[in-house]
């Protein structure tokens, strides 16, 4: 049986986490493959918000296995916390849930590195969630990080030390809150004790053997296309693989077995964080797609960029991905608009149209091109099939298949589980 990979194809928060939990019965398992704290994936049922950092977003279904894979940086203190609130829910996480011995720690100075290099960067900073990412993957580049499987060992407390004294000679310079650490070091000795008692296994194992026995997998990728280390807006990125091909190595399943690459888009374009953002609105129709999309990050809570779809960045998403479908998220966030448009190609710096991204988009700015669409003010809410939706919404999906050549699977109309349409 086969794998299918969910990914955003965007700058994340394209809505993967209500995907998820919405197809997470089709399969046996759901599998996060990179990424750890910085991502924040809401799910809504019978109108209650939660929000899953860490965990997948299968955990709310009974039947589902929920792995967390070596291609991820888990925060235990982050994870203590999310276990609890899910518990507090009658959630049950300990008995679906399988963390793998190979994921990679992030320690609490981690966070404190990751906020010192923030700050040197001064107007160049990333926007960084702060959550200890980009540090904790240099230490697994780097050949020095500690994996979940370590803290079983003996020696752990022993290697713990000696990677906190190596960021502290880090950290020096820019200087360091020894009060704050200790409190941080407190729950995070606590939260292991915590993890202990779950199933930290060779989870690439766990996962082959279901693939073997004909049970199918979801990898759940977090963040977005153009946040990925290799093909996203560099250095405006984060530290991992985004893309499809993440799924493989943040889990150890070969390429072979991948089915479907399923990449979400919003009907609009989002971005947190500084970096390049050709589409980016700084006015108020931006401001009124902030409102009525609600776009504040669910991990920061910051105010999210927004923009007009843009087209020649998904076309890129979608080759890198090699997507076979597309999910279209938030389309009734632009009920309000009469007209709507959608970016088809860019001017260069150079003055030349073209369709392609450039490499380094943060030095070179690229000025979209915008067609216009009619809008469909008697909104989304009331349809329940594709036949039944506003016929320049539809218009809008079709242009959108037909210029990216790779065809809707389903449309989302609102953020709980019930307002989906299947095109
Ligand atoms: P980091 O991964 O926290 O270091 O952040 C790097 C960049 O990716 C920043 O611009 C963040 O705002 C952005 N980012 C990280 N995680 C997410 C996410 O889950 N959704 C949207 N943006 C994210």
């Amino acid at each position: 049986m086969p794998i299918d990979v969910l990914l955003g194809l965007q700058w994340g928060d394209e809505g993967k986490g209500k995907v998820v939990d919405y197809i997470a019965p089709k399969y046996k398992v759901v599998a996060r493959f990179q990424g750890g704290p910085n991502a924040g994936h809401t799910l809504v049922m019978n109108g209650e918000k939660h929000v899953l950092h860490q965990i997948p977003s299968g955990i709310f279904r009974p039947d589902t296995i929920n792995v967390i894979g070596n291609g991820v940086v888990l925060d235990p203190a982050v994870f203590a916390k999310e276990v609890l609130a899910l518990e507090v829910k009658n959630v049950e996480v300990k008995e679906n849930l399988f963390l793998s011995n190979r994921t990679q720690i992030i320690i609490p100075t981690h966070k404190l590195l990751d906020r010192a290099s923030e700050a040197s960067k001064g107007e160049q900073k990333i926007g960084s969630t702060l959550k200890g990412i980009g540090p904790s993957y240099q230490d697994k580049f780097a050949r020095q990080g500690l994996r979940l499987g370590d803290i079983l060992s003996a020696d752990f407390d022993s290697r713990y030390e000696a990677l906190k004294l190596a960021h502290i000679s880090l950290l020096d310079g820019s200087g360091f809150d020894q009060q704050e650490l200790n409190e941080m070091e407190t729950q995070f000795f606590e939260s292991l004790e915590k993890i202990r008692t779950f199933k930290v296994v060779n989870t690439e194992y766990l996962l082959n053997d279901c693939l073997q026995k004909g049970q199918s997998i979801l990898a759940e990728g977090a963040q977005g296309a153009m946040l990925d280390i290799d093909f996203g807006s560099y250095p405006f990125v984060t530290s991992s693989s985004t893309t499809a091909a993440g799924a493989c190595t943040g889990l150890g399943i070969a390429p072979r077995h991948i089915r479907k690459v399923i990449g979400i888009t919003k009907a609009y374009c989002t971005r947190v964080g500084s970096g390049p953002f050709p589409t980016e609105l700084n006015d108020e129709t931006g401001e009124k797609i902030r409102k009525a999309g609600q776009e504040f990050g669910s991990t920061t809570g910051r105010p999210r960029r927004t923009g007009w779809l843009d087209l020649p960045a998904l076309k890129f998403a979608n080759m890198v991905n090699g997507t076979t479908e597309m999910l279209i998220m938030k389309g009734d966030v632009l009920d309000c608009f009469d007209e709507v448009k959608v970016c088809t190609a860019y001017h260069n710096e150079a003055g030349q149209v073209s369709e392609e991204l450039h490499y380094d988009m943060a030095r070179n700015i690229s000025r979209p091109i915008l067609h216009t669409l009619a809008g469909w003010p008697e909104g989304l809410a009331s349809a329940d099939s594709w036949d039944s939706l506003p016929s320049n919404f539809k218009s809008y999906c079709l242009f959108i298949e037909e210029k990216l050549g790779v065809p809707i699977s389903f449309i989302s109309t609102g953020p709980g589980r019930e307002q989906t349409i299947v095109k």
